[in-house]
């Protein structure tokens, strides 16, 4: 029995929550190994529309347990205010939410010291969700953070609270930040939220290798995405977590050799949030369309979406990265009513093909997109739910990507719900999912 990873192969939005959504039924565990509340994972059942940034989208499926792993960082305000919602959605998490016991604590002043490091002059400005990620993830590295097991030791806690704070007042100081923070409160509400999420907690890398002695089967899910890892991503213009298939493991006690398979979702095209390179972006009219008809807008912070064309080098990269057995495509029709659709097949760079990606922001930026440009298909395909049934052209647009990358094409979506995403017959999705 295969434990699978699904991550994004772009740079995030790719429409993981609702490939995790579908495909969770299949397992009995689903769980998030790295990021906080800066995901968004929108998943449409019916007319109803949830966005989910920190509980894994497997939460909507009756008997799937869902995990928050040590590698994700955890804003106990945002993290209650999920589960409230959910509960008011008449989805109750009690009994199917395990908080590992060593994730690390966001609080309100790591927000306060991203906003200081991207307003900063002279500082490359990332484009944050200003979530206090980077920063919580800061102190994790620099072994000063706190942990959700820290919250239940009272004395331990308020000692470790009262240096981290110190050292956060001594910053804003020196950086002259005047922004008004009432440390003494925000520890009284930890304190309180703590106690609130306490009966969620376990040591969950135990939880999980436990399960997968009794058989059962684990699903994965990334979060933001490849491009935005923090070692292979676009670095500095990442996010700060190890959002590639390898963060899997270390963000959740699971051992490599216990992982079976690894899935990569993407667009039909592709989007970026946030700054940075993106060497085959569309920004005129094209561009336009792509974000009108894909609503390209952030699920977390609802900044409109950057849009372009397929990115095979990219694509080609983040497969070797993560080892993608197979591909999902996700909103192919979006591409729908174009004419013909440019795919960017290779990078020149000073007047060179260059068949590697570059390991610098600057020299990714200086690249030259090299199109290909295929015939669209010009008919709807919502509503079709074979992929043998898809227009001969539509068809012919994935046999290409799957030529180009070397990756099959294992499922392809055609619209937000649940069922309008195909398994293709005989594919080494099918397989993986049924081992
Ligand atoms: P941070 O994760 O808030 O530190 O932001 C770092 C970068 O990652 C920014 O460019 C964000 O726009 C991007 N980012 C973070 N989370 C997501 C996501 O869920 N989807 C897409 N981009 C994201």
């Amino acid at each position: 029995m295969s434990n699978i990873i699904v991550l994004g192969a772009q740079w995030g939005d790719e429409g993981k929550g609702k490939v995790v959504d579908l495909l969770a039924e299949r397992f009995d565990v689903v769980a998030r190994y790295q990021g906080g509340h800066n995901a968004g994972h929108t998943v449409f059942i019916g007319d109803r529309k949830f966005v989910l940034k920190l509980i894994p989208s497997g939460v909507l499926r009756d008997g799937v347990m869902v995990v928050i792993g040590n590698g994700v960082v955890i804003d106990l305000a945002a993290l209650i205010e999920e589960i409230d919602s959910l509960k008011a959605l008449g989805i109750d998490v009690a009994g199917k939410l395990c908080i590992s016991n060593r994730a690390h604590v966001i609080f309100p002043f790591h927000r306060l010291v991203e906003k200081m490091s991207e307003a900063r002059e002279n500082r490359i400005p990332i484009g944050t969700t200003q979530r206090g990620i980077g920063p919580c993830y800061e102190d994790k590295m620099g072994r000063r953070g706190i942990r959700i097991a820290d919250l239940f030791d009272p004395e331990a806690f308020r000692a470790l609270y009262d240096v981290l704070a110190e050292d956060k007042r001594i910053l804003a100081e020196t950086f002259q930040i005047h922004e008004p923070i009432d440390y003494a409160l925000i520890r009284h509400q930890t304190e309180e939220y703590a106690a609130r999420i306490r009966p969620y907690v376990c040591d969950t890398a135990k939880m999980l290798n436990d399960a997968i002695a009794q058989g059962k089967r684990i699903l994965f899910e990334g979060a933001q995405a490849t491009m935005l890892d923090i070692d292979h991503g676009t670095y500095p213009f990442v996010t700060s977590s190890s959002a590639a298939a390898g963060g899997a493991s270390t963000g959740t006690g699971v051992p490599p050799t216990r992982i079976g398979g690894v899935i990569g979702v993407s667009k039909a095209y592709i989007t970026r949030v946030g700054a940075g390179p993106f060497p085959s972006e569309s920004d005129g009219a094209a561009g336009e369309l792509l974000r009108r008809e894909g609503k390209e807008f952030g699920a977390v912070t609802g900044r409109p979406r950057r849009c372009g064309w397929f990115d095979v080098p990219l694509l080609g990269y983040t497969a070797m990265v993560n080892g993608f057995d197979t591909l999902i495509i996700t909103k192919l029709d979006v591409l729908d009513q174009l004419d013909e659709i440019p795919v960017c097949v290779r990078y020149r760079l000073r007047g060179s093909d260059i068949c590697e990606m570059p390991a610098t922001y600057r020299t990714l930026e200086e690249v030259e997109p090299v199109y290909e440009k295929l015939p669209g298909w010009r008919s709807t395909t919502r509503g079709i739910d074979r992929f043998e049934d898809l227009p001969e052209r539509a068809r012919a647009y994935l046999r290409f990507l799957e030529e180009r990358t070397g990756v099959e094409v294992g499922a392809v979506s055609t619209g937000p719900e649940r069922n309008e995403t195909m398994i293709r017959k005989g594919s080494r999705l099918e397989q993986l999912l049924s081992e």
